[in-house]
């Protein structure tokens, strides 16, 4: 691929993934502060140990390891290498991953049945991690 088509496609990846990651992890700060409002409750939602109260919190940590991944991501950026389609496999696996990961977790507290919504960013995020892992070996 030609050096300034790579530069600019780079930078929008940049620019997505980067301001994502930052919106996630300000986002892990507000649920963070609205668990705050309920959390010396024992009782809350079942218990400290119940399922729900364990899903948001789970919802919690992934906006903050979610985002942080996404900024990672930028930073193994311009040493990777691959066709295109690993680029954008990549980036949008991680975007994806990061949207779809805390909802599941939010919408499993809500309703158990719907666990099966995990396979979203599961499949997102592990595709996202291989294309990147085989970009920065050179594979
Ligand atoms: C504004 C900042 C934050 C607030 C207000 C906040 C609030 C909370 C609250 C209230 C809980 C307990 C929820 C419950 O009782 O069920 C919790 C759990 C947790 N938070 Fe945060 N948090 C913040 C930032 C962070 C950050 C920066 C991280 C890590 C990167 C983090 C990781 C965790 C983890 C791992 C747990 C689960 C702890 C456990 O189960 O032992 N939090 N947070």
């Amino acid at each position: 691929m030609p050096g300034s088509q790579r530069d600019s496609m780079n930078n929008a990846n940049v620019m997505l993934n980067e301001t994502f990651g930052w919106i996630s992890i300000t986002s892990g700060f507000v649920t963070g502060t609205f668990l705050g409002l309920r959390f010396h409750d024992d009782n809350w939602l079942g218990g400290y140990a119940s399922f729900k109260r364990r899903m948001l919190r789970l919802g919690h940590i992934s906006l903050f390891g979610l985002g942080a991944i996404n900024l990672l991501f930028v930073l193994s950026l311009p040493r990777m290498s691959g066709p295109p389609l690993r680029f954008e496999l990549a980036r949008w696996g991680f975007l994806v991953g990061g949207v779809a990961m805390p909802m599941c977790c939010a919408l499993t507290a809500w309703r158990m049945k719907l666990r099966t919504l995990f396979v979203v960013p599961v499949a997102s995020l592990l595709t996202a991690g291989l294309m990147t892992l085989f970009g920065v070996l050179g594979l």
